[in-house]
């Protein structure tokens, strides 16, 4: 079963919108299947956003995701990765769609929200970056035939 991860940023923590940005993927029918709290390590955060270490962006980036805690999770589902992220909306929340997270409450691309995959092979990287094999929580909800 395909697995993407995701972190609500300091802002989204700061902004108390951890219960409402979790409750997107909950009501959408996605499984939790790994969740923890933590301060991100400047190690941590680098690796996690080595591909943009060139990037004029990188050094507050880090400085950023380090500021303050995030909520980093696991989701379970068919095609999790792509719908996860049209969820989040466009990387720049003052073009992201109304009705998606990033649309719905930001402005600024320097404080998006959250983070989510790019791509299923990211996510498996990324998902073994921020969380060891026993984090992880292998079950299933009782199905039910509105949701699969
Ligand atoms: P990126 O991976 O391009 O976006 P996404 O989070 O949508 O996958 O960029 C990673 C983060 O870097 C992005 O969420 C916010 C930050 N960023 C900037 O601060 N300025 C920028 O110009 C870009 C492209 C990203």
């Amino acid at each position: 079963m395909e697995r993407t991860f995701l972190a609500i940023k300091p802002d989204g923590v700061q902004r108390g919108l951890v219960g409402e940005i979790i409750r997107r993927f909950e009501t959408k029918g996605f499984t939790l299947v790994g969740l923890k709290f933590l301060k991100v390590s400047r190690e941590l955060a680098e690796q996690h956003y080595d591909v943009h270490r060139e990037r004029p962006f990188f050094a507050g980036l880090v400085e950023f995701i380090t500021s303050s805690p995030v909520v980093a999770m696991v989701w379970e589902g068919d095609g999790v990765v792509a719908s996860a992220r049209k969820i989040i909306g466009a990387t720049n929340p003052l073009t992201s769609e109304p009705g998606t997270i990033r649309g719905d409450f930001g402005i600024n691309i320097g404080r998006n929200l959250i983070h989510g995959s790019d791509a299923p092979e990211t996510a498996q990287k990324e998902i073994a970056l921020w969380f060891k094999d026993e984090e992880l929580v292998n079950w299933q909800p009782h199905l039910t035939p509105w949701l699969h």
